[in-house]
């Protein structure tokens, strides 16, 4: 490990933070898994993230990305497997890691009777920043995040989008290396995402690291790579072309077709129940269809008046399918 590093605008950031030897991955989780009692919250899970990835996790409630989040950041064992974070074990490293993460967990702790720079200098402290270090960081956050106008607002005041902003800032206060975000923008609209994810983006071109776990395809499709997770098991990892490359993605022997014709949806019912119709899904004015080939003569002839045309398999359509495939195994 080297000497201390810039991250957030070329400031040097406190208590010597130290960089990982280049080559080395950021986050090296090798077969994670982690039990609640009798529960299996994560079984088997590998993945490793490379300096200034901005990695997207995805699954559907109670799957385990939480799970994961907390055993990386120390805060829960792993009952096997290895972790490493800027090549420090989770487990015997756990303290000195906590230096270098930032952790907005699903229900970020903001004091809604503090205000906005109440709140920003008790997680300073809670990370043992120095005054000095925070005057200086304060300008930074308030210049990265735009809340300065707010800087002297009670957090109940304020919008879902700017209380976001808000744990973002609390968490990355400490300028850490590597950030895991649990749902960060649940529940906020479409131009307060953005502007979040812009923010992401900004401290990943900064060389940050970013963990993020979201339900929304239209987030996913923005990062870098992307990891899966289904009933505890992490099944597809990867950018989105090799996603959508997957075999269990493209079954042999079907295509994917957009089905159109007016009044689509009272349709749906029966293209679900037509033979060789393996999925069928509404979109927009559209059904987003996988069809055997075999069946794609017959549906034209029961159906003349759709007009259909191949389709690529948007991320949904892969995560669907591969979670199809999955239960499928599972009933054998
Ligand atoms: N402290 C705990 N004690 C017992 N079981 C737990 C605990 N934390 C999580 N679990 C269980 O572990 C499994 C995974 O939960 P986890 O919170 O990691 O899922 P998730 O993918 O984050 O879900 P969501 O999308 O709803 O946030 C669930 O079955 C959950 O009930
Ligand atoms: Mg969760």
């Amino acid at each position: 490990m080297s000497g201390p590093k810039g991250l957030s605008n070329g400031e040097v950031p406190p208590q010597g933070v130290s960089q990982p030897v280049s080559a080395a991955p950021v986050i090296d989780a090798r077969n994670l898994s982690i039990r609640f009692g009798d529960v299996t919250a994560v079984n088997d899970v590998s993945f490793h993230l490379d300096r200034g990835e901005l990695f997207g996790f995805l699954g559907p409630n109670g799957s385990g990305k939480t799970s994961i989040i907390r055993a990386l950041c120390g805060l829960i064992p792993l009952s096997s497997g290895q972790a490493t974070i800027l090549g420090m074990d989770v487990h015997r490293h756990a303290a000195e890691i906590k230096r270098h993460v930032g952790y907005m967990s699903q229900r970020f702790g903001l004091y809604e009777d503090l205000t906005v720079q109440e709140n920003i200098r008790f997680y300073a402290a809670a990370y043992g920043l120095s005054t000095q270090a925070l005057t200086l960081r304060i300008e930074q956050i308030l210049e990265l995040t735009s809340l300065g106008p707010y800087f002297t607002r009670r957090v109940s005041q304020l919008s879902g989008g700017w209380k976001q902003r808000l744990a973002l800032a609390c968490a990355i206060i400490h300028s850490p290396e590597v950030v895991f975000l649990d749902e960060p923008t649940a529940g906020i609209d479409p131009v307060a995402r953005r502007s979040l994810w812009d923010l992401f983006f900004e401290l990943s071109a900064q060389g940050v690291t970013f963990f993020v776990t979201t339900h929304y395809m239209d987030e996913a499709e923005r990062c870098g790579r992307l990891g899966y997770i289904y009933l505890s098991r992490l099944i597809a990892l990867g950018s989105i072309d090799e996603l959508r490359r997957q075999p269990e993605a493209n079954p042999p022997g079907a295509s994917r077709i957009n089905l159109e014709a007016p009044s689509i949806a009272l349709l749906l019912p029966r293209l679900r129940r037509f033979p060789g119709v393996r999925e069928a899904t509404i979109f927009g004015r559209a059904v987003h269809a996988l069809v055997e080939d075999s069946a794609l003569e017959p549906l034209h002839a029961a159906f003349p008046q759709l007009s259909i045309r191949n389709l690529q398999p948007s991320l949904e359509d892969i995560f669907v399918t591969l979670t199809y495939h999955i239960m499928k195994g599972e009933q054998g």
